[in-house]
């Protein structure tokens, strides 16, 4: 396992679409074990592979419960219900955090990392983690969509101490 290079803010494979994945194969899994360690590394709750630089419809999410992390692949929103006002950051935009309206629920079908179909009914968090990552793989970002005002800086902590 590895720590990826997080491609961040700027960086133009941001906006492209990733392909549907075929093959569940050894590469694949190397992969998820990676983009997972990479994403715990950061502390992040959600890392698409498009994120580390592979334009593959795979996504890990990590809500830091007893679910563990959820590998979705190919995932497709089947189903979106109400709104939610969050505030939401993004691994590939450092310190910055705004507010943004998702859906408060959604149902999302995908491949486990086994190649099982799966069906998660999520809210409120899990919704919005799941939200935010699909719009990786269409090459969206969260900056693009937030509700306007609302975005904040948030100063990096720092080892020096002055
Ligand atoms: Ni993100």
């Amino acid at each position: 396992m590895a720590i990826r290079q997080i491609r961040e803010e700027g960086d133009e494979i941001l906006k492209k679409k990733s392909r549907v994945i075929e093959n569940i194969d050894a590469k694949l899994q190397d992969l998820i074990d990676d983009m997972i360690e990479t994403m715990h590394k950061f502390n992040g709750v959600g890392l698409a592979a498009v994120q580390v630089g592979i334009l593959k419809r795979v996504v890990v999410i990590d809500l830091y419960d007893d679910k563990g992390p959820i590998v979705l692949i190919n995932p497709e929103i089947k189903k979106e219900k109400g709104e939610q006002e969050v505030e939401e950051g993004c691994l590939s935009f450092p310190n910055k955090f705004a507010k943004i309206i998702r859906p408060a629920e959604v149902v999302v079908e995908a491949l486990d990392r086994d190649g099982n179909k799966i069906k998660i009914k999520a809210k409120e968090l899990l919704a919005q983690a799941i939200c935010h990552e699909v719009d990786h793989l269409n090459g969206e970002v969260f900056i693009d969509k937030i509700i306007p005002g609302t975005l904040e800086y948030v100063e990096p902590e720092t080892d020096t101490k002055k």
